[in-house]
């Protein structure tokens, strides 16, 4: 055990899982008992306290909302990338170059990044979108970008970040940012205006009323459990426009939250409901 670190009960783990699940919609295996340790000890110590025993108790009794914040944003994994998944960007600039071919009368456009993280997620659909149609520019187009880590979400808003995030990425896709010299690069701010970053817990009440053309939760339902993946999805499905799509990660699938949607490409799902909406419209 390092220096610093505090011992972890069955007990203990046991009131840290519960607790972190219900509040967070987050499932932790038997595996993350040392992430537990090694993420926790540093806050229990902060607050002057001996055991995790304690920090629970202190969380359910007396705590504040920063404390329990805290204590969620300790516990969620936050790994992302700029163009991760790239399959999915393209398929979004080719659903956008059909929205923009079409001449709709309508020129607004949606996209929600749930789980967004540190940011880069919603930044590459910017990024991407406007390098492909700089007509959009002219359109009414946001995205919104929300995390329940509440730390995450003030770094992404910054939009700031270390210039090695732009390995492996082509020169064409690098050469947008803004190089601050300080080894850091800025996204652009035509990007930076697009993106609304908001704290939100996917499993609590989501104020937003759509409809979004798209929906990108990718790498998030990952940490939950099937029932709570299952809701989550049908709840984005109700939240989608026609034709509108909900992208998910790698390893995901929807469970008992797919049946209102098909699948049109890898881990690419189309709202069925909306489409037969539609249809009987
Ligand atoms: C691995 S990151 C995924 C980032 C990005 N979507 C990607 O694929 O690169 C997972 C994110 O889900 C967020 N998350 C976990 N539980 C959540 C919840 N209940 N509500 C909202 N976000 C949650 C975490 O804070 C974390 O930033």
């Amino acid at each position: 055990m390092d220096q610093g670190e505090i011992s972890l009960s069955e007990r203990e783990f046991s009131r840290i899982k519960n607790r972190v699940y219900r509040v967070a919609g987050i499932s932790l295996s038997d595996a993350k008992r040392t992430l537990v340790i090694s993420r926790l000890s540093k806050i229990v110590r902060s607050l002057g306290l001996a055991s995790f025993d304690a920090y629970v108790d202190y969380l359910e009794h007396g705590g504040s909302a920063a404390d329990g914040q805290d204590f969620v944003n300790a516990l969620t994994t936050n790994l992302t990338r700029f163009y991760r998944e790239d399959h999915h960007f393209e398929h979004l600039r080719s659903y956008v170059g059909g929205l923009i071919a079409s001449k709709p009368r309508s020129t607004r456009l949606r996209i929600w990044s749930a789980g967004c993280s540190t940011g880069q997620e919603p930044y590459t659909i910017g990024l991407d979108l406007l390098a492909a149609f700089p007509e959009l520019k002219r359109w009414d187009f946001k995205i919104l970008a929300t995390d329940i880590d509440t730390a995450v979400i003030a770094k992404a808003a910054g939009g700031i970040y270390p210039e090695n995030e732009l390995s492996g990425l082509s020169a064409e896709r690098a050469r947008p940012f803004q190089r601050l010299g300080n080894g850091t690069i800025k996204v652009p701010e035509a990007v930076r205006e697009l993106v609304s970053f908001k704290p939100l817990n996917l499993i609590g009440p989501w104020p937003m009323k759509g409809p979004f053309d798209a929906i990108f939760c990718r790498n998030v339902a990952i940490y939950f459990d099937k029932p709570t993946q299952g809701e989550v999805f049908g709840r984005f499905n109700a939240l989608l426009a026609p034709e509108g799509f909900l992208y998910i990660g790698h390893s995901e699938n929807l469970g008992s939250g797919g049946d209102g949607f098909r699948l049109v490409g890898k881990t690419i799902y189309q709202s069925k409901l909306q489409l037969n909406k539609r249809e009987a419209a």
